[in-house]
């Protein structure tokens, strides 16, 4: 069962601006007889945990469970958006990694980050699983590779995905066409009753591929991981994800053996305005 908030006011440093009952979204906020914020007992299962009310106080006077307004972090740190447009414009998909696992302080980093992406409803039940060893990587590597191997020989891919034929002499020769040979992979999971499974993970993991690329860290979406991981029995076990909860999106990552020159020149989107 979902627990309460821990919600807590600071009177004394409460200055009753109202600003933390109008930027609550499921309105779980009102004031007392003295203009007080409080939030009723009743409300505190409906409270989302969203900490809006938290983050918006200007004397940090609220407090929660796991949020402590003397050492959040500064609401006014904001990078350069030329620098955030440089970094979108020039975010690759890496298909060439070095071997050589991601450090210990640059994955220390990664973990840090997860928990401050969205999800619907700000249901943050979503699990992350790091494939962090490259002898694990090397594991999912060879059942895939068996997988594919075998779907091949079965002619059963050239039905559903006819450009296989170009990639057949590579997979013969046991060319890591799925993961890239990256030393890491990252899955996003998602309990089947949350209320946006799918969008969750996708979300989460475009923060983590921005994050990851600023970091200088490679990056490449992995669709194909997620077929596997629906045909393989081997591969979900490997996987280990906890009961009721399915791979929704898969992110391969690590240092690039790769560097590019210059951005992409997409074409125009289209854009109705
Ligand atoms: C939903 C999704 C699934 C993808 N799956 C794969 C994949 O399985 N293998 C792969 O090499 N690239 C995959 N990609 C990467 C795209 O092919 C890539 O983004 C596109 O070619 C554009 O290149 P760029 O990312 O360098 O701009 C995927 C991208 C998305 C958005």
């Amino acid at each position: 069962m979902k627990s309460g908030p821990g919600w807590k006011l600071d009177s004394e440093k409460c200055v009753r601006c109202g600003a933390c009952i109008g930027d609550c979204p499921v309105q779980v906020l009102c004031r007392d007889a003295a203009g007080y914020p409080v939030m009723p007992r009743d409300l505190t299962l409906a409270c989302i945990q969203c900490q809006h009310c938290f983050a918006i106080c200007p004397k940090g006077a609220i407090s929660m469970r796991h949020a402590d307004p003397e050492s959040a972090f500064s609401g006014d740190a904001q990078p350069d958006p030329a620098e955030i447009a440089a970094l979108l414009k020039n975010r690759r998909s890496v298909r060439q990694y070095k071997p050589e696992p991601v450090s210990v302080e640059d994955m220390a980093k990664v973990k840090e980050i997860l928990r401050y992406f969205p999800t619907g409803c700000n249901d943050h039940r979503m699990i992350f699983r790091i494939v962090e060893k490259t002898e694990e990587m090397a594991q999912f590597r060879k059942i895939t590779m068996d997988l594919l191997s075998l779907l091949v020989r079965s002619k059963l891919l050239h039905i559903f995905y006819p450009s296989i034929k170009r990639f057949l002499e590579d997979i013969r020769n046991g060319k890591d066409v799925i993961y890239r040979d990256a030393p890491h992979m990252i899955v996003a999971a998602s309990p089947k009753n949350a209320p946006c499974k799918k969008a969750d993970p996708w979300i989460a993991l475009s923060y983590l591929d921005t994050y990851l690329q600023s970091m200088k860290i490679g990056t490449c979406w992995c669709g194909f991981a997620l077929y596997a991981f629906l045909f393989s029995r081997k591969l979900r076990k490997l996987l280990a994800l906890p009961k009721g909860y399915k791979a929704e999106a898969v992110l391969l990552f690590g240092y690039p053996a790769v560097k590019y020159a210059r951005a992409a020149e997409p074409e125009d989107v289209k854009i109705i305005d």
